[in-house]
């Protein structure tokens, strides 16, 4: 499994960047989340690993960088049952947000990427 991982970037033709920028109050509870993350993605058809990565200067965005054998594979994921089961505390945590009327703690937005050189 770890060898898999450290391979996966080499492997990959496609690559899609998920850019999140969240609170200061909700970081903490952000990380927690990916520490103890639900996996779901491992199982999906040319899913060939994925890294997170935390920023070193304060304000910039978290990168989660997943690595996929092409980009059906990537869209496949997307619309799966695995896609809302590794979402599935985020979100509720996005929902209760909007319940109590404050700020989402966190904003989303990706980037697909085919690789152009090693
Ligand atoms: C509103 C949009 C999104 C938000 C706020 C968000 C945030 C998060 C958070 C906090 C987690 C930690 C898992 C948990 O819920 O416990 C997670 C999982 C993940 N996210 Fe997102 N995400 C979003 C959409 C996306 C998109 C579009 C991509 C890909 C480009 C992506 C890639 C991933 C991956 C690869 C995982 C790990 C899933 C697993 O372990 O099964 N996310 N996301």
């Amino acid at each position: 499994m770890e060898r898999v991982a450290q391979e996966a970037p080499a492997q990959a033709g496609f690559v899609a960047i998920n850019t999140i920028h969240c609170s200061s109050a909700y970081a903490g509870r952000f990380e927690e989340l990916f520490r103890t993350r639900a996996h779901a993605i491992d199982a999906m058809d040319g899913f060939l690993g994925m890294r997170v990565l935390k920023p070193t200067r304060e304000g910039d965005p978290y990168l989660v960088v997943s690595f996929w054998r092409d980009g059906s594979c990537f869209q496949s994921w997307v619309g799966s049952e695995a896609f809302r089961k590794g979402h599935e505390r985020a979100f509720r945590d996005m929902e209760e947000a909007k319940a109590r009327g404050e700020e989402p703690p966190m904003h989303s937005a990706f980037s697909t990427y085919t690789v152009l050189a090693h």
